[in-house]
């Protein structure tokens, strides 16, 4: 999924860079390159097509984000059974995992937050036409804590509102995993939102603080990562409640008898039990955890047992060889010794 996603990303810079040169103007190329590239893309919706075709511009910093997205998770997970690869419809937005589990959550939670952290991202670079910094918060001074709204401060709120409309639109059949996914798309974008910071600056001479300017800046997205793994670990299990005539499915409510409460809005939730991810199974899209690099010793997830769910694992042994004990001679060379020494890995059978 990983490989995929960045070779579409190329893909779309290379179209547009070889029909740029080829054409020179730069309207007629923007509308040709659209229509090519967005018909590439896999597993877009029709009102993500659109977005596409009108902002083609976007569509690239979109798949940027959602790249990020993908990677983030991919490092959150990396000691996991489930390290965010699944079997499946391979999408902009990796691949799809079919059960509604609370991996599943966290795969579009991080998603929409990447799209928003990276189109508000390029928003405040002037790298994207329509948007730039916050126009709201410039010039305005706030009496009470005596500084004033200044430099560029990043408009989340678009970044935010673009998610919105282009990840939300893939969610096109109405069934409770739409509920689910809508939930888990907005959980991610409110997280983000709550944890920009506020940066400011002193004017004035020598350091004193007669005029300060302040300017909201993007968490960095590692930060977002840690934030959803915790809402991840967290989760709340949902179901579905149908509205009366129709029986269509309208709103989730926390999975407890007798309980109405719906789930916060930055929870992630989920409707189904995951699978335990230790083989490879099409029907879920575990992809297994044959092969898997194992710890011999760690009684944590990423340890044998636990990773290799009871299978045991191979011994792999190999001379890990590097310079050391370098010395500096007078003048002017450095003389270093060969260290080696044996080591194993492990995988999973
Ligand atoms: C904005 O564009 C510049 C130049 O193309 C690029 O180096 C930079 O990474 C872009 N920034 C974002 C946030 O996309
Ligand atoms: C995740 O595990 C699978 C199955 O063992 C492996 O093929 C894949 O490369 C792993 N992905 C990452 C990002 O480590
Ligand atoms: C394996 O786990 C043990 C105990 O948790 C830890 O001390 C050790 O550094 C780990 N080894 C590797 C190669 O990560």
């Amino acid at each position: 999924m990983h490989r995929n996603s960045r070779e579409w990303v190329f893909y779309v810079f290379l179209c547009f860079g070889v029909i740029y040169v080829k054409l020179g103007a730069l309207s007629s190329v923007v509308a040709l390159g659209a229509n090519i590239i967005c018909n590439k893309i896999p597993g877009l919706a029709p009102r993500q097509r659109a977005i596409c075709q009108s902002r083609p511009d976007a569509i690239i910093v979109i798949g940027e984000g959602a790249q990020m997205g993908v990677d983030e998770c991919q490092h959150q997970f990396r000691y996991g059974r489930w390290n965010c690869s699944a079997l499946g419809e391979k999408t902009v937005f990796g691949q799809e995992l079919r059960v509604g589990s609370r991996e599943a959550a966290f795969t579009y939670a991080i998603t929409a937050a990447g799209v928003a952290h990276a189109i508000t991202a390029a928003c405040s670079q002037g790298n994207l036409s329509n948007c730039g910094c916050d126009r709201e918060k410039q010039g305005y001074y706030n009496q009470e804590e005596g500084w004033k709204w200044g430099g560029c401060s990043a408009d989340v709120r678009y970044g935010i509102d673009f998610s919105r409309r282009f990840v939300d639109a893939r969610e096109i059949k109405k069934n409770a995993r739409r509920l689910m996914n809508l939930h888990n798309n907005e959980a991610g974008r409110k997280v983000l939102e709550e944890r920009m910071k506020l940066e400011c600056k002193c004017h004035g001479v020598s350091g004193s603080c007669t005029t300060k300017t302040c300017w909201t800046t993007l968490p960095k997205f590692r930060e977002i990562g840690y934030a959803l793994k915790e809402k991840y670990n967290a989760a709340v299990q949902v179901e579905v409640v149908r509205a009366s005539r129709l029986r269509q499915p309208t709103f989730l409510k926390i999975k407890q008898i007798r309980s109405y409460q719906k789930p916060m809005e930055t929870d992630l939730v989920y409707i189904e039990k995951s699978p335990n991810y230790c083989e490879e199974d099409a029907a879920t899209g575990s992809v297994g955890t044959q092969g898997r690099l194992c710890n011999r010793t760690s009684p944590h997830a990423e340890g044998c047992d636990m990773m290799c769910c009871g299978r045991g694992y191979n011994t792999h042994q190999y001379t890990k060889v590097w310079q050391c004990n370098c010395k500096f001679h007078w003048c002017c060379f450095v003389k270093c010794n060969t260290c080696s020494e044996r080591t194993e890995v492990f995988t999973c059978k």
